[in-house]
C-alpha cells in the first residue's frame, strides 16, 4: 500500500472512532446532594505536586472532619500517576491507576508532567478523555478592577482529541481538529446554565470561524442555537485574536462575564486571564463531566522550583481554589464558602521564592481563618 493510501486508511479509522465516541456520550448527571457516600480521590502528581497536595489535604481533612468520621465522605489516596511510572509502563495513565480513579466520584489532582515530543500523551488529556470531563471551568477574578470572569472551555474535542494521532507523509505532517454537535451542545448548555443560575447576563463565544469554517463554524452555530433557549442572556461572539486583545484592554475587559470557548483557544485564553489575575499559580481549574469530575491547579509541576531547592515555597493557592470548586461541586457549599472566604482574606503571600512565605506558612494562616 502506498504511504498516501495508508494515510487515507488511518484517517478513515479516526473518523469511525470519533463517530463512535459521539454515540457513547452519556448525559446522566450524578446528584451529590442525594449521594450517601462521596469518594474523593487524591492524586499527588509530579514535581511540586506532592508538596502542594499535602497542604490541600490538610485543609480538606479539617473542613470535612465530621463527614470523614461518619464516612459520608471518603478520602482515597491514589498512587502511581508519576512520571517515572508512566514512562516505565509507556502509558499516560496506567491501567490500575485508571481503575482506582473510576472507583471515586471526584478527584483532586496535583500537576502531572508531560514530556515534550515522544509518544507519551499528557495524563491530563487522557483523563479528560477517559472520564469524559467535557467542561473545563476556570474562574478568574480581580475585584479591585471589577473583573469577574468565568471561562467554560470545551475539554474533550478540538485539536486535543486526536492531538497524538496526526498523520505524517514524507515532508508533511497533518493534525486534526474535531468538533461535534453533541460535544458543543453540552459545553454550551453548561455555560448558559451557569450564567442563568448565577445571575449573569452575558455569554461571550470565542471562535476563529472566519478561518476554521467547518469546526469553529459549527461551534459558533450550535452555541447560538443553545443561546436561543436563554433569551434573558445576551450572547456575543468574538474571534480569538481580538478576544486575546480584549482581555488586556482595560476599558472593556471588566464587561465580560462568562466566556465560552473551544478547547485550544480556551487553553490559551485561560492562561492569559490567570496571568492578569496575578499569575498562573493563582487560578484553580475544574474538569467536569456528568459522572466524574477532576479538580486541579491550572499551573504545571514546576520542576525548576525543586531543582533550585525552593519546593517549600511552592504556592498551594491554585490547588486550594480548585479544592473549593470541588467542595461546591459535591454540594458541600458551607465548606466551600469557608475556604473561599479564607483564601480571599489570607494575608500571607507566597511568591515562589525566599522573599515570600512557604506553602506551609500560607496554609497555617488559612487554617486559622477557617477555624475562626
Ligand atoms: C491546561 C494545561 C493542559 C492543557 C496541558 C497540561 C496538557 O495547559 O490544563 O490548561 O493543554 O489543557
Ligand atoms: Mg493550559
Amino acid at each position: 500500500m502506498s504511504e498516501l493510501d495508508q494515510a487515507c486508511e488511518s484517517f478513515r479509522k479516526l473518523l469511525e472512532e470519533q463517530l463512535a465516541r459521539v454515540e457513547h456520550m452519556s448525559n446522566e448527571k450524578v446528584d451529590f446532594s442525594k449521594k450517601e457516600t462521596v469518594t474523593i480521590g487524591l492524586i499527588d502528581g509530579d514535581g511540586i505536586g506532592p508538596l502542594i497536595m499535602a497542604q490541600a489535604v490538610r485543609v480538606l481533612e479539617t473542613l470535612l472532619a465530621d463527614e470523614i468520621r461518619q464516612r459520608t465522605v471518603v478520602l482515597k489516596k491514589i498512587e502511581g500517576l508519576t512520571l517515572e511510572n508512566r514512562l516505565t509502563l509507556g502509558k499516560a495513565v496506567p491501567d490500575d491507576v485508571l481503575a482506582a480513579i473510576r472507583t471515586c466520584d471526584v478527584l483532586l489532582k496535583g500537576p502531572t508532567t508531560t514530556p515534550k515530543g515522544g509518544k507519551l500523551e499528557s495524563a491530563n488529556v487522557t483523563l479528560r478523555r477517559e472520564l469524559d470531563l467535557y467542561a473545563n471551568v476556570r474562574p478568574v477574578t480581580l475585584p479591585e478592577q471589577g473583573i469577574d470572569w468565568m471561562f467554560y472551555r470545551e475539554n474533550t474535542e478540538g485539536e486535543y482529541v486526536l492531538g497524538s494521532r496526526g498523520i505524517e507523509l514524507p515532508g508533511m505532517a497533518v493534525d486534526f481538529k474535531v468538533t461535534t454537535d453533541a460535544g458543543t451542545r453540552r459545553i454550551a448548555k453548561a455555560a448558559f446554565d451557569y450564567a442563568r443560575q448565577n445571575g449573569k447576563t452575558r455569554v461571550s463565544i470565542v471562535t476563529k470561524a472566519n478561518i476554521m469554517k467547518k469546526t469553529d463554524g459549527k461551534f459558533s452555530a450550535i452555541c447560538h442555537e443553545v443561546a436561543a433557549e436563554y433569551p434573558e442572556i445576551t450572547a456575543d461572539e468574538w474571534y480569538i485574536d481580538i478576544m486575546a486583545a480584549n482581555l488586556v484592554n482595560e476599558s472593556i475587559r471588566s464587561q465580560f462575564q462568562v466566556v465560552l470557548l473551544p478547547n485550544l483557544y480556551g487553553d490559551i485564553i485561560t492562561d492569559e486571564a490567570a496571568q492578569i489575575q496575578g499569575g498562573v499559580g493563582t487560578a484553580g481549574s475544574a474538569n467536569i463531566g456528568d459522572r466524574f469530575a477532576m479538580f486541579e491547579a491550572i499551573h504545571g509541576s514546576a520542576p525548576r522550583l525543586l531543582e533550585e531547592g525552593l519546593g517549600d515555597y511552592a504556592n498551594p493557592a491554585s490547588i486550594l481554589k480548585a479544592e473549593a470548586m470541588l467542595l461546591r461541586h459535591i454540594c458541600r457549599t458551607e465548606a466551600a464558602e469557608k475556604l473561599e472566604q479564607a483564601l480571599a482574606d489570607c494575608p500571607v503571600v507566597v511568591t515562589g521564592d525566599r522573599s515570600g512565605a512557604t506553602g506551609q506558612a500560607f496554609t497555617d494562616a488559612l487554617m486559622e481563618l477557617i477555624g475562626r
